[in-house]
């Protein structure tokens, strides 16, 4: 009988199937692509959890090395040595700024008397993952500094597990200080009045926290004239914002998968996650988180009818959770959020892109419009059929029409505004 292995492989590709198929909203695009990537990603974090279980690695590292065997995968396919267009008018180089690994992109034209552009980038990655040097990152720097003019710099700040916050905060801090500095934006040729900051994810996290620093610092002759937050992370005292809700099963960045990633970038035990899920750690009975601090992060005010939809606020009444402790919980330099008018009002003009289909949605409407609020003008570019980290998948093999039109949107504001 030739039954058995006809009924193993049937089996075998159900189960393939049931594990690679999720139901996707109607207006998210080319949703096999996305379920294949989700399917990897996942994956990658089942081997990276096991291999951490039996001690043979930690499972950020683990992650770390199956994302590059991936990409080395699919490089060893194609003709041409990097996987991103390369640029030829583009000088790269691999310097460091006040001992921070960066990578600089000097465009072609420029020096003698034209003054450029300036950016400095930081990548996404949970704090945990991501290098500016890889993928869409450097590919789409490339193109900012040779469509745009502009001298880039993407800053290869440290990542979790070798340190937490707020490490990867100060050496993007430092960094973003080095470069503002007179000296070094005339060496480059780059304009004082046109310096912007960047970031996606978590290094719009970063990008929005060393936006506020500089712009309060009263010894920094020169500001950031502009910031292009990316589907930001802006907050840790909420995991249950509409957008939280709605998409918590939406990949890649699933909402146990955020909060892990801040918990591990607190430097907090990640065994309170389940308390996270259910907002003990913020309880209304903790004293420390005033009224004010709370207005700040209310949804239920900041968000239009249209994002809040029949969603209740999750607010954990008491109990005995006080040991529920998260440190830098309410520290603005890990949650842009929570800083006050004043801060906010003194912050560079912004153009921040939200995706409908993403868990930090809310976070990025509730700083659009707190930024608006206090007087900054906002471009706020909500993608109806965007998910979290298309931006970054722009280059083949993880290749999504939104991501490009969402670069290109990016490079359009900041071709109008920087
Ligand atoms: C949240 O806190 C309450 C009160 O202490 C407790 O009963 C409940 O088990 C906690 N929830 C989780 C998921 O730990």
């Amino acid at each position: 009988m030739r039954l058995l292995p006809l009924v193993v492989t049937v089996v075998f590709t159900v189960a393939v199937a049931y594990y690679i198929y999720i139901p996707l909203p109607d207006a998210i695009q080319e949703q096999w692509k996305l379920m294949l990537l989700d399917a990897g990603f996942r994956t990658a974090m089942h081997l990276a959890s096991l291999k951490h279980w039996l001690g043979i690695d930690h499972y950020v590292t683990s992650i770390r090395g199956s994302t590059s065997v991936f990409e080395g995968t699919m490089k060893g396919f194609m003709s041409s040595e990097s996987g991103s267009a390369v640029i030829p008018g583009v000088k790269v180089s691999d310097i460091e700024f006040v001992g921070i690994p960066v990578r600089l992109y000097e465009p072609p034209a420029g020096g003698e008397g034209h003054l450029r552009r300036g950016l400095m980038y930081f990548h996404g990655g949970g704090w945990a993952l991501g290098s500016g040097k890889k993928g869409s990152y450097d590919a789409n720097n490339r193109i900012v500094s040779d469509e745009l003019n502009t001298v880039v710099v993407s800053v290869e700040y440290r990542l979790y597990p070798e340190v937490h916050f707020p490490v990867p905060y100060l050496d993007c801090l430092a960094a973003a200080k080095h470069f503002l500095s007179p000296e070094v934006l005339a060496k480059y040729a780059i304009d004082p009045e046109r310096v912007a900051v960047a970031g996606d994810s978590a290094g719009g996290n970063l990008a929005a926290a060393v936006a506020q620093e500089i712009s309060l610092d009263e010894s920094m002759s020169v500001k950031f004239s502009v910031q292009a937050l990316i589907y930001p992370v802006l907050q840790a005292l909420d995991f249950n914002t509409p957008s939280y809700i709605q998409n918590q099963h939406i990949p890649v960045l699933h909402r146990t998968l955020m909060v892990r990633f801040w918990l591990q970038y607190l430097g907090a035990d990640l065994s309170l996650l389940p308390q996270l899920m259910v907002n003990n750690h913020s309880a209304s009975h903790h004293s420390t988180i005033t009224p004010e601090l709370r207005s700040r992060v209310d949804w239920t005010t900041l968000l239009a009818q249209k994002y809040k939809k029949n969603h209740k606020p999750v607010i954990a009444e008491k109990g005995s959770n006080e040991d529920v402790k998260v440190p830098g919980l309410l520290d603005v330099r890990a949650s842009p959020l929570l800083a006050g008018p004043e801060v906010l009002a003194k912050c560079p003009r912004a153009y921040v892109i939200t995706c409908e289909y993403d868990v930090l949605r809310d976070d990025g409407l509730m700083y659009a419009r707190r930024l608006q609020d206090a007087g900054v003008t906002v471009t706020n570019d909500h993608i109806e059929d965007g998910f979290h980290g298309s931006f970054s998948f722009t280059t083949w093999p993880m290749e999504f029409h939104v991501g490009k039109r969402m670069f290109r949107g990016y490079l359009n504001w900041l071709q109008n505004n920087l």
